[in-house]
């Protein structure tokens, strides 16, 4: 039996073929604080961390922060950034369908679309695991694709822009019926040599995310249109929900 996409996508490969599409983090980061009530020294967990471009900043902002991750390989490279930076994270490798650490965190942040992974049941999964893993009133971040453009078919796109090392193809199709996109990025390098990785994603719409939200003893406090805070709209670049545990 094959293994799923996000077993094997994230790795080495993984900043060449979708770094030219990464915001800086450190302004990302400042955004989510203005956004995200998070106190002082709070507990902060980011759900499918990466190579800690989120979480390395935060822990030097004074959060105390975990960071979850299935990739050994992606997690490798956030080691290796946070020793050199003298920066302290607690780097986890698990699967976030299992990472539950009752009532420990005041935040819970998932990123860059790292929500959305599995079938309905084991994305509901991770939500009921976030629900129980922060502290009564602790907050929620959802920082994902927008349900509404992918319906209007305005996330299907096709493009090759010119990065640092070679042309990057990027193809987007979102499927009406499954409610997932696929995204393909495949790079030529200047030497001729291809690489290509493709994600499989499900994208609620609000209303879907509102009920499975409640089910994990969430509630939804607002949606965004990215982390900028601009408004959530039919167009918007991103829904970035924020949910508090009740
Ligand atoms: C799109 S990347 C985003 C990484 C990071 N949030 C960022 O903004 O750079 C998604 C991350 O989720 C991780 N991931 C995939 N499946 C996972 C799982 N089942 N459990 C935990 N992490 C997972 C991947 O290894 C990858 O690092």
């Amino acid at each position: 039996m094959p293994r799923p996409w996000y077993e094997t996508i994230f790795d080495e490969r993984y900043p060449e073929l979708f770094g030219p599409i990464e915001r800086d983090p450190e302004e990302e980061v400042a955004r989510i604080v203005d956004l995200v009530p998070i106190p002082a020294g709070a507990f902060v967990v980011d759900l499918g961390c990466g190579r800690g471009r989120h979480a390395i900043p935060l822990s030097r902002r004074g959060f105390r922060v975990t960071g979850v991750d299935l990739s050994e390989k992606m997690l490798r490279l956030a080691r290796e950034r946070a020793g050199r930076e003298k920066v302290y994270v607690e780097w986890v490798c698990e699967d976030m369908r299992e990472f539950l650490r009752p009532d420990a965190f005041d935040a819970c942040l998932s990123l860059f679309t790292s929500f959305g992974y599995f079938g309905d049941e084991e994305n509901e999964k991770v939500l009921r695991n976030v629900g129980k893993s922060l502290k009564p009133g602790g907050t929620l971040l959802l920082d994902l694709r927008n349900a509404q453009k992918g319906l209007a078919g305005e996330e299907d796109h096709e493009a090759t822009v010119t990065v640092p090392s070679g042309q990057l193809r990027l193809c987007v199709r979102f499927d009406r019926a499954t409610g997932r996109a696929r995204a393909e990025h495949e790079l030529t390098r200047a030497d001729g040599i291809r690489i290509s990785s493709a994600f499989d994603v499900r994208i609620y719409s609000e209303e879907e995310l509102e009920a499975m939200i409640e089910r994990a003893g969430m509630r939804i406090r607002s949606i965004h249109g990215s982390l900028d805070g601009a408004p959530f709209t039919r167009g918007a670049e991103r829904m970035v929900v924020i949910a508090r545990r009740g």
